[in-house]
């Protein structure tokens, strides 16, 4: 995810951006730049990989200016390379820009501004803000930058300088993070509180649609559209440390906490009228979707248990059939793979062995691999001939939440896009899916108000050794993700059962008291799922259960019922998910270890 810093004041800008942008690295980058206005021109740094190589150009030919910008970029439009890095200017350096977020109607402006002759020369979707604003220019920088942003749609935040007036830096919001931070003669922007703590604790929070032009002495908020905005500054007592972490006590609080938001960035730009429109990314063509007689999806841990919910999803909408392996195994047992499989690769990394070797292994038998993945550049992106990119942004906490569910997000969008492409689902009832799609961001943000109830629940269950998740169809899906997370964080002897199966062997082991999380979202097997909890509750298991908040049986037949909003059924997964993230979250604090680092295991896996 890219970061964004700025400055104007009396000191020299260079050292401040440089400084500010390390404070950012925790959300990834490939590469970084700077732009400073020197009292004449506007001067620009930038580099392929990390903050040092940009402050290695820097020591050989210095910025100097009390004006400027600077930028990490985590590449979305373009390859990682100096020239899809930020800043990205006008042909005559008048503006510089950096961007954090994504432009959807970037196309369609660059080939506008192509034929008014404007010439590009980066890949990126940032590069025609710069054009943009020099094609508007009225001579003054606000309402230039108010007119090129009327033209822009996505999710964006911006900082932007001017060569004609190099006394105001303009910052602009829609929809991706930026602070302006208020100093004594020197005021600051930043996509994070970190990046301008050391210099202030007065900040800005901007809000959707707004904009700032800061000034030496002053910084004036208003709406894009000119209406002042009047609003007190917040005074930040977090430490640094804090401040990273937004505030929360752990990235994987914090990442739990994003999800709203990633599922926002995951389907931007890939709804078109009510449908779902991947033609602009994948570029297998329907004829193609046609020959497809088998789906197998691939992946390890996290990934394969959002592929299991994948394989219901596409099953139903385009009545293919699809196997989900784990890629271990896959990789050595020879699988029956013909020019004909799609091969759907799922890795938040990008750069898991197993994932990777079972990658290609598929492409040397002949199979086509989509890959969704949340790393644009890493292995399995670049080698797949097809990738749809989870915008989760970076994930730190080595237990994958905000990935899963985005994961989640881009295999309901590909199956709705295979099912309008071969006509296996009513058109209406595509559209329904999108309707309820565009509903999550939302209905997640509710899920989170069960959080007080899930802490106390965690202090219930902290002290066992041994815990069962049940569930049926996608429920039982979900169980799996939830008894992952419980095993990874809290160390707690976990398992998760299709709730049928239980009295063909594990039932032996439920005894007086053992906690059972038992998922019971889906309609259409209700009844069964209900049996199937009064066989545990009547060997003295203590049942929680989790159901859509219209539910009213459920209650009747458990000890404790953790409610979803309502969504439906397919999609249920993304709510359900959240209540077992935050379990195994309070019961790893409960426990006492370490929530962020779990023992025995890294983020990345990259070793066999
Ligand atoms: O980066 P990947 O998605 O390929 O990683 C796969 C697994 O290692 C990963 O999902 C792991 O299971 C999670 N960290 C568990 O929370």
């Amino acid at each position: 995810m890219c970061g964004i810093v700025g400055y104007i004041g009396a000191k020299q800008a260079q050292q401040i951006l440089l400084e500010g942008l390390s404070k950012l690295e925790y959300r990834g980058y490939d590469s970084a730049g700077l732009a400073i206005y020197n009292g004449e021109v506007i001067q620009i740094e930038k580099t392929k990989g990390r903050l040092k190589d940009l402050a290695d150009r820097l020591s050989v030919s210095e910025l100097t200016g009390h004006i400027g910008i600077g930028h990490t970029r985590w590449a979305t439009h373009g390859k990682p390379s100096d020239q899809n890095a930020h800043p990205h200017t006008d042909p005559e350096t008048r503006f510089a820009v950096v961007h954090n977020g994504i432009i959807e109607n970037y196309m369609e402006l660059r080939e506008e501004l192509t034929a008014k002759g404007y010439h590009f020369v980066s890949e990126t979707d940032t590069e025609v803000i710069a054009k943009l604003l020099a094609d508007v220019d009225d001579g003054d920088l606000v309402s230039t930058v108010q007119k090129a942003v009327s033209h822009l749609t996505g999710a964006f935040a911006l900082g932007v300088i001017n060569q004609a007036e190099p006394d105001k830096l303009v910052a602009v919001r829609f929809a991706s993070p930026l602070v302006v931070g208020v100093g004594k003669g020197e005021n600051f922007i930043a996509s994070d509180i970190p990046a301008i703590l050391k210099y202030t604790r007065d900040v800005y929070v901007l809000e959707d649609g707004e904009m700032a032009v800061l000034t030496e002495d002053q910084v004036h908020l208003m709406k894009t559209d000119g209406t002042p905005v009047k609003r007190k500054t917040m005074r930040v007592t977090w430490d640094m440390e804090t401040a990273e972490k937004g505030g929360y006590d752990h990235f994987m609080l914090k990442e739990i906490h994003e999800q709203p938001q990633a599922i926002r960035d995951t389907l931007s730009g890939r709804l078109k009228d009510g449908l779902v429109d991947l033609s602009g990314e994948i570029s297998l063509l329907p004829q193609e979707i046609f020959q497809i007689d088998r789906i197998q999806i691939v992946a390890c841990g996290t990934a394969y248990h959002a592929g299991l919910i994948g394989k219901y999803v596409f099953e139903k909408f385009t009545r293919l059939p699809v196997e989900v392996e784990i890629a271990s195994e896959y990789r050595y047992r020879n699988p029956i793979i013909t020019d004909r499989t799609l091969v759907i690769v799922i890795s938040q990394s990008g750069e898991t062995a197993d994932t990777l070797a079972a990658l290609r292994e598929a492409q040397k038998s002949g199979a086509k691999v989509l890959a969704i993945t949340n790393v644009v550049g890493s292995s399995v992106a670049r080698e797949a001939n097809e990738v749809i990119t989870t915008w989760a942004g970076p994930e730190i906490a080595v237990a994958s939440t905000k990935a899963y569910t985005t994961q989640l997000i881009a295999l309901y969008l590909l199956a709705t896009y295979f099912a309008q492409v071969l006509g296996t689902k009513d058109e209406n009832e595509c559209r329904e899916v999108v309707k309820s799609l565009q509903q999550l961001p939302v209905q997640v943000e509710k899920t989170f108000d069960c959080e007080t109830e899930i802490k106390e629940l965690a202090s219930k269950i902290a002290d066992h050794e041994h815990l069962f998740y049940l569930g049926r169809g996608l429920d039982h899906a979900v169980a799996l993700e939830g008894s992952l997370k419980m095993k990874e964080l809290s160390y707690i002897h976990s398992e998760a059962y299709a709730a049928g199966e239980l009295k063909h062997g594990p039932l032996a082991l439920i005894e007086e008291g053992i906690p059972v999380i038992s998922l019971a979202t889906q309609e259409s097997i209700f009844e069964k799922m209900i049996s199937n909890i009064q066989e545990v509750k009547a060997r003295g298991a203590y049942v929680v259960g989790i159901a859509k908040e219209d539910n009213t049986e459920l209650q009747k037949t458990v000890d404790q019922v953790i409610y979803i909003p309502p969504i439906i059924d397919l999609l249920v997964p993304v709510l359900t998910v959240v209540p077992l993230q935050l379990l195994s979250y309070y019961t790893c604090l409960e426990r006492g270890f370490d929530v962020d680092k779990p023992r025995n295991l890294a983020k990345s896996v990259t070793v066999e």
